[in-house]
């Protein structure tokens, strides 16, 4: 494993609550997993062995309404876990995660994380930590459902892939999120042309420019001010 790779491993959760001992006797259960894009690691419903630590490339977790439909729970980048919720409730997993670009990840089998756990408490509570976050996110997202329109939920999911993403530039921030228009409206929760208005009326307005899987946040404070 490179050194980058200890580094982006040391921001997961689960690593982050332990000391250098604890972290390289945890890595020795680490295997290694490369997607290509457009690969499914797994599928919701599929019965689940295995945490992951993303290392390098981004990957989305989706659910499937019983139309087909789709809709995007989250795009996941560098040191960001997923899997993990089979672990501690051993029940199918709850959504699919497919590759968007090309993808490295950090596997951890449940079963050497188990006893780990028991022996390192401070691992569990910073899982905990790391669920309790994502339900709070959870709720915001279904109250913004409910209450917020559609140009507002566009600018906040915009916000929440600039603070993961984001590279400042001397042109702005780039944001360059690798989802394409369909993934952005299933991320958002609206059909594509709504997601697609927004977009060009933010652009109009000079707090954007739009680019291929990319956007360059022009004006970011109005961006947030929408986003309320
Ligand atoms: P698991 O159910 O094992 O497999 C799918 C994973 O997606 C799940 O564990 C979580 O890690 C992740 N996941 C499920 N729901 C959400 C959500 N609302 N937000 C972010 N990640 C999620």
């Amino acid at each position: 494993m490179s050194d980058r790779d200890i580094e982006v491993l040391s921001k997961a959760p689960l690593f982050q609550a332990l000391d250098d001992a604890g972290a390289k006797a945890l890595r020795q259960h680490v295997s290694e997993v490369r997607l290509a894009r457009g690969q499914s690691l797994f599928h919701e419903g599929d019965t689940g062995d295995r945490l992951y630590v993303v290392l390098d490339g981004k990957i989305k977790l989706t659910r499937m309404a019983p139309d087909g439909r789709e809709n995007l729970l989250s795009v996941l980048g560098p040191g960001e876990m997923f899997g993990e919720l089979s672990l501690f409730d051993p029940r199918p997993r709850t959504a699919g995660a497919i590759a968007v670009t090309e993808c490295r990840l950090a596997g951890l089998g449940h079963d050497e994380l188990r006893p780990f756990l028991t022996a390192h408490p401070e691992v569990g509570i910073a899982l905990l930590q790391a669920l309790s976050e994502r339900l709070r996110r959870t709720n915001e997202v279904m109250a913004d459902l409910v209450f917020t329109d559609v140009p507002g939920r566009v600018a906040k999911a915009l916000l929440d892939l600039a603070e993961r993403f984001g590279q400042p530039t001397d042109n702005g921030l780039h944001v360059h999120h690798d989802l394409t228009q369909e993934e952005l409206a299933q991320l958002v929760g609206a059909s594509r042309e709504t997601v697609n208005k927004a977009l060009a009326d933010f652009a109009a307005r000079g707090w954007l420019r739009i680019e291929a899987r990319a956007v360059v946040i022009l004006d970011i404070e109005r961006l947030r001010k929408r986003s309320k």
